[in-house]
């Protein structure tokens, strides 16, 4: 692993500790590198009793992100979960992601070990609907 992606995945893996996870006992840690600066931004998944309110690991590491740097283009991100292959995240994480991407920006899937996948967003997420289509 290079050592941005290893930096990422001890963040993700941290983060993921503090997963409030009692309904789907499923573990998420995300990190995210922002275009121009240093910091990692990192979250976990947060479920609430109304299903509707949780939020995946994802959304919050790139959420804390943006909420206090302003609108920021993401370099990699990183998502980690307890699986073998890792797991890609979901539809609603693509398409967040996709919102503050660059063609450069890359996904890394990772287990608890390591990196086990990467791609670009449009190999996650093709044919996306983004700012073009809107009139
Ligand atoms: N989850 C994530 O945190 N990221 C994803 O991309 C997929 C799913 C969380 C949401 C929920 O807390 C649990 O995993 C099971 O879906």
């Amino acid at each position: 692993m290079s050592s941005l992606s290893k930096e990422l995945h001890q963040h993700a893996v941290e983060a993921r500790k503090k997963s409030y996870s009692p309904y789907s006992k499923f573990q998420v840690g995300a990190a995210v590198k922002f275009q121009g600066e240093d910091k990692i931004y990192s979250g976990c998944n947060i479920e609430n009793s109304s299903y509707g309110g949780c939020i995946c690991a994802e959304r919050v590491a790139i959420l804390k992100g943006l909420s206090e740097l302003g609108e920021k283009k993401i370099e990699q991100i990183l998502v980690v979960t307890g699986s073998p292959k890792g797991d890609n995240p979901c539809g609603l994480c693509l398409q967040t992601i996709n919102e503050f991407s660059t063609t450069n920006t890359e996904i890394l899937i990772a287990n608890l070990n390591s990196v086990q996948s990467s791609g670009k967003v449009s190999e996650f997420l093709p044919n996306s609907f983004d700012s073009s289509n809107l009139p």
